[in-house]
């Protein structure tokens, strides 16, 4: 399986370097299956279980988790970082969801699926959430099923929910000066319509015994993830601190930082090894993180929508 995907990762590569034209847009990369047999039909305890940096992926996961919970299952669920994993083994359902950033599922979620245990013949499911239509979000979601396969899960759904965008660098092209744009607050009332769908789908694949197969396909958006787009967008951003005046050291950024790279005590940030993740500007509550483009200081999520006065409608799972 991944010989093929190399394979054709290099040839691309090559065929990109040698001067051809197109891509075929309808090659397989890799197909996603179950390698070992389903372990039950039916489903007592699930895990659902996501990343999440501005709330989007963490909404859809809630209203998920209590979908599954209203048909009696005994769901654990929450932020995947919080999660003692040697309980996963023992769920009859795993549930995992990411945003996509860069259009891929992020390194550290796939990090944490390759820290799991062997999880042979458990049914797993993917979804992520994303913020524009050509986000590779089916290719995002084959990342994490790809990574629950390795460890004998067995694939039984991928969906992906459309949501407001958190990349930073947006807002500052479209965002907050530009109060002329129409936007979607999304997740919203459809959305969750769709994901509590999602979660009944699991549901019937499991009882009926059937697995399904995904399909990695060549696009676009795939071939760039193999020039590491986040490394390149990395050369546009400068004076990446921490504003000493308006810190109030309440570590929102450090704990977000998914690889260690503030240090909160001297307000610096390690840019080598920062991902340009935009977890540390898009929860600061008090516009303590500088990253400039273009001379221009950015801004992170929750700013852009105060900005913008944009609200999210909140679940029925989330406000009772
Ligand atoms: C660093 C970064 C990179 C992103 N890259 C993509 C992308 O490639 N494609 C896309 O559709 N959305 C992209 N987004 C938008 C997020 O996927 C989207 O807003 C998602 O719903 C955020 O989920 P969260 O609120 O759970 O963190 C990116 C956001 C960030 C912060």
């Amino acid at each position: 399986m991944d010989n093929r995907r190399s394979f054709l990762k290099k040839s691309v590569v090559i065929a990109a370097v040698t001067g051809f034209p197109v891509l075929p847009s309808c090659i397989t990369l890799n197909t996603i299956e179950a390698q070992v047999p389903l372990k039950s039909k039916e489903i007592k305890n699930a895990a659902v279980l996501w990343y999440s940096q501005s709330g989007n992926t963490e909404k859809c996961g809630i209203v998920l988790a209590k979908t599954l919970s209203k048909k009696g299952i005994k769901v654990v669920h929450g932020d995947l970082r919080d999660i003692d994993i040697s309980m996963i083994p023992t769920v009859d359902l795993i549930v995992i969801g990411s945003p996509v950033f860069y259009y891929d599922t992020p390194d550290f979620v796939k990090g944490f699926i390759q820290s799991l245990p062997d999880i042979s013949g458990i049914p797993v499911a993917a979804y992520v959430t994303f913020g524009g239509p050509e986000g590779n979000q089916h290719n995002a979601g084959c990342s994490i099923l790809e990574g629950l396969v390795k460890k004998n899960g067995v694939p039984v759904g991928l969906e992906s929910f459309m949501s407001i965008s958190s990349y930073s660098l947006t807002f500052k092209e479209n965002g907050a000066e530009t109060n002329n744009m129409q936007i979607s607050v999304l997740p919203d009332k459809n959305t969750y319509i769709k994901v509590r769908g999602y979660a009944e789908f699991i549901l019937s694949k499991v009882k009926n015994g059937s697995t399904s197969e995904f399909k990695r396909t060549l696009t676009l958006r795939e071939f760039s993830t193999y020039f590491g787009p986040e490394w390149w967008t990395k050369l546009t951003v400068d004076n990446h601190h921490i504003i000493e005046q308006n810190c109030v050291g309440c570590g929102a950024c450090v704990e977000k930082c998914p690889t260690n790279s503030i240090d909160i005590d001297s307000f610096s940030v390690n840019t080598d090894t920062c991902v340009l993740c935009f977890g540390c500007i898009n929860n600061c509550q008090y516009q303590a993180v500088n990253m400039e483009s273009n001379n221009e200081k950015l801004i992170g999520f929750h700013e852009y929508m105060e900005k913008n006065n944009l609200k999210f409608v909140l679940p029925d799972e989330i406000k009772t």
